[in-house]
């Protein structure tokens, strides 16, 4: 499109104020920005105007989990089906850093941070070794991929290089980029972060299959014989990557995806829940719960959605191939968002001043014919590091890790 082009379709959707600084730009400055406009996804805006009414829901019933003390009957049997899938390298891992961790609040990725307390230990460098657990029980390294954005990419592969890959094999590991989805003010209008760019980022992690195809490394992974995916994020640092356990219970129950969960430590706790919606296996945010399913109890008096998802999912790759091309609901959300205001200057703001626009892989979960829920016990498996102090915080992750023998 040309600019004349561009000038009448902004007019369209009223989002002029993008070409405020147009004259300013170099030749490229200009190329860049029109670029950017020419790919801006419209139908997005009109979601600004319908934030705040509830997306309908079909009817909820709950989903059986594989809890603990069944785990622990068979756990001999998964054990094995499980390792044997790895040790023939059916079983890669895909760790999602593509967020911003705004609540962390720091300016580097996520992964980045360092948790330790006598020596540094960086977070993705703890995930790295919990890999390396199951890599030593296997005797085979296991294809890992990461995703990140073009927020972080440089920043986090030049991290891994310069601690070389913290002792994991570099021909197992490979980057792709996940795609950028511009933010807007509370009035809808399309924010900039430089006088030659939209404010983009990060879409969400709902994209993570499309953008390992559209990178081209789902065919690095099929290549090397991997049928099925473990995808975990970034900030849980007790978590278990491609456990031989979790894989092989889905694999021995007949299963084509498995999710995590953890038993709610109140009915009130702040997690989504894997049910079935419409007979189809689904996760129900907690904010949409209702007063009865949040208080409901099963007949030996536990809660009857008890189970809550910690974003550690294994997905059948034949599978996610048959559903990748369904849209994914889109997420409004209130963040943070650097822009620069009308006298160009770059505003940090402190408190929410608009909204971004994501999908989420738990939105994913319903697209598949069945998901088995796989209880861990939350004191060994799940610490997840999302604000600096309090709840799920680098505080409350690091006595977690201290409980479980890890020396920070
Ligand atoms: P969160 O929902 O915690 O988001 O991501 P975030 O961006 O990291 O943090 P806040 O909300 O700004 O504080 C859960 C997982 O999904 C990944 C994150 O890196 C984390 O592993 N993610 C999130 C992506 O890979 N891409 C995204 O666009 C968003």
């Amino acid at each position: 499109m040309n600019y004349e082009q561009i000038v009448d379709l902004l007019k369209e959707h009223n989002q002029e104020q993008l070409l405020r600084y147009y004259e300013e730009l170099s030749d490229e400055g200009k190329k860049k920005l029109l670029s950017q406009i020419e790919k801006v996804d419209w139908s997005l805006l009109d979601m600004v105007k319908e934030h705040g009414t509830d997306a309908v829901r079909g009817v909820i019933k709950p989903l059986d989990a594989v809890e603990i003390t069944e785990i622990e009957k068979n756990k001999e049997a998964y054990y094995q089906t499980g390792l044997k899938a790895i040790k023939a390298g059916k079983v890669g891992a895909v760790l999602l850093a593509g967020g911003q961790g705004t609540r962390l609040g720091s300016d580097k990725p996520k992964g980045m941070f360092n948790i330790g307390l006598t020596r540094d230990l960086f977070i993705f460098e703890q995930l790295m070794e919990n890999t390396k657990k199951v890599v030593e029980a296997a005797g085979v390294w296991v294809p890992f991929y990461i995703m990140t954005s073009d927020k972080n990419h440089n920043d986090t592969v030049s991290f891994f290089e310069e601690h070389d890959y913290f002792g994991y094999s570099k021909e197992h590991i490979k980057f792709f980029m996940q795609e950028m989805a511009p933010s807007v003010d509370f009035d809808g209008k399309l924010l900039l972060e430089a006088k030659d760019s939209l404010s983009l980022s990060p879409n969400g992690n709902g994209g993570w299959f499309s953008s390992m195809q559209r990178s081209g490394v789902i065919e690095d992974a099929k290549a090397r014989g991997v049928e099925w995916l473990n995808i975990f994020a970034v900030d849980n640092v007790l978590q278990k990557i491609a456990d031989p356990l979790f894989v092989g219970a889905v694999l021995d129950k007949g299963y084509i995806s498995g999710a995590k969960v953890v038993r709610k430590n109140a009915p009130q706790e702040r997690v989504g829940v894997l049910c079935l919606e419409d007979g189809k296996p689904s996760i129900v945010e907690y904010y949409e719960m209702t007063e009865e399913m949040v208080t409901s109890r099963r007949e030996d008096g536990e809660l009857t959605y008890a189970f809550g998802v910690i974003l550690n999912y294994l997905f059948r790759i034949d599978e996610l191939e048959k559903i990748v091309g369904q849209k994914l609901q889109t997420h409004i959300v209130e963040k943070k968002i650097p822009y620069i205001d009308d006298k160009g200057v770059l505003v940090k703001p402190e408190v929410p001043n608009g909204y971004k626009f994501e999908t989420l892989i738990l939105d994913m979960i319903h697209l598949f014919d069945n998901c088995l829920p796989y209880e861990v016990v939350r004191e060994q498996e799940f610490a997840p590091i999302k604000n600096p102090t309090g709840v799920d915080s680098v505080e409350s992750a690091r006595e977690l890790l201290q409980n479980n023998g890890v020396v920070l």
